[in-house]
């Protein structure tokens, strides 16, 4: 007889030698975890921050024989040339006076510096806060503003230092100073700025308060610098820090886009869409839509053009259905000689349109 095929004692082997690699694997995976340094980063992010680096030194060579240390080089992740912003004034809708006002603030010190370092009188803002509510164009301006400028842009979004950094954070706000300053002309973009420069309270924990004063500190050494500019952005300006907003002279509030506003934004949103111009109303889609943010008008055309498309499917999934055995060749030519293509958008595709439109209105509109 011959021997039988023992299925139990194959089985368990493989268990034992799949358990041998998974901890072989996961024995190296913490070995390399440990190797990366004090802020054990992982190989993908390693990759990024040099792929990163080589991007800033090719802008500026010079830049090949400054050092970093382990912190500054995990901030370059977040570091980003101005090649690589894909947002420009031209995609904003109106803010028209807030960019013109921030030329001067943020534009000129940056690319003509002389201009402010000769002439005492005119010293650069150390910082600039952008405020309001969310998904009016905060974001927005600061990456335009780094590309108009031709500066690196630093972004960094305050809760995400605050927990992931937990006990380094005044190291990594050293060290983010420290690159900006290595990388000038740059622009530190800090979201949600007043997650940590809260009123300063009883309950403000001690690491808190101590990087809030750090903060201020790096802050100062940056006066009159203009190669070097922090933009803040909160939606709670109420929630700041006095000591904070001294070092924020230029304020701009970026609100709720009131009419006008709103059709501006829509142009922009729309201007590579076709719009059937007998069906589409601008104003009446812009007055429906009070109340709603740049993000919310963003979102309405979005969901127009699928409307749109949505129709364009359904015809065209019928005719595939009626023709399924046919040839691809025969099938375009059907689609041709039916006339089956996308149609430009109507109004009657923005749903809130002749709908109450009261559930968009919050407090804060302006019209
Ligand atoms: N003024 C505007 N013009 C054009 N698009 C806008 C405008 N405001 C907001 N948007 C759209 O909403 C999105 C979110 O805006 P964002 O700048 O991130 O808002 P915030 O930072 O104020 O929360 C943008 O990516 C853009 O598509
Ligand atoms: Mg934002």
């Amino acid at each position: 007889m011959p021997p039988k095929f023992d299925l139990k004692a194959f089985a368990d082997l493989s268990v034992v030698v799949g358990t041998g690699i998974t901890i072989y694997y996961l024995i190296n995976r913490l070995l390399t975890d440990v190797e990366s340094g004090p802020i054990g980063r992982s190989k993908e992010s390693k990759d990024k921050e040099s792929l990163q680096w080589s991007r800033l030194v090719a802008r500026n060579p010079e830049l090949a024989n400054v050092p970093l240390n382990a912190y500054e080089k995990s901030i370059l992740a977040s570091v980003v040339t101005p090649e690589e912003i894909s947002v420009s004034f031209s995609d904003i809708g109106g803010l028209d006076g807030i960019i013109t006002d921030l030329h001067e603030s943020v534009i000129f010190p940056l690319t003509m510096p002389e201009v402010y370092s000769n002439t005492p009188l005119l010293q650069a803002p150390s910082g600039v806060l952008l405020y309001g509510p969310p998904g009016c164009g905060k974001t927005m301006l600061a990456k335009a503003l780094a590309r108009e400028s031709g500066a690196n842009f630093i972004s960094i979004r305050m809760s995400s230092i605050m927990d992931k950094w937990y006990g380094e954070s005044n190291k990594i706000v050293d060290a983010i100073f420290s690159l900006a300053n290595k990388l000038q002309p740059c622009i530190v973009f800090i979201d949600e700025i007043d997650s940590f420069l809260r009123e300063r309270s009883q309950s403000d924990h001690e690491v808190t308060a101590t990087l809030k004063a750090e903060f201020m500190t790096l802050w100062d050494g940056l006066l009159g610098n203009g190669r070097v500019m922090v933009i803040g952005a909160t939606n709670r300006l109420h929630d700041i820090d006095d000591a904070f907003l001294r070092r924020l002279p230029k304020r701009f509030l970026v609100a709720k886009p009131d009419l006008e506003q709103r059709k501006r934004i829509l142009e922009v949103l729309l201007r590579d869409t076709e719009v059937d111009a007998a069906n589409f109303d601008l104003d009446a889609i812009a007055q429906s839509a009070r109340g709603m943010s740049g993000s919310d008008l963003k979102e309405l055309c979005r969901e127009a053009a699928l409307n749109a498309a949505k129709e364009y499917i359904r015809q065209k999934r019928q005719l595939m259905g009626s023709v399924s055995g046919a040839s691809t060749a025969t099938q375009a030519q059907l689609q041709s000689d039916l006339g089956l293509k996308l149609r430009p958008l109507r109004t009657s595709d923005f749903a809130i349109v002749g709908r109450d439109a009261g559930l968009f209105v919050s407090q804060s509109s302006t019209d």
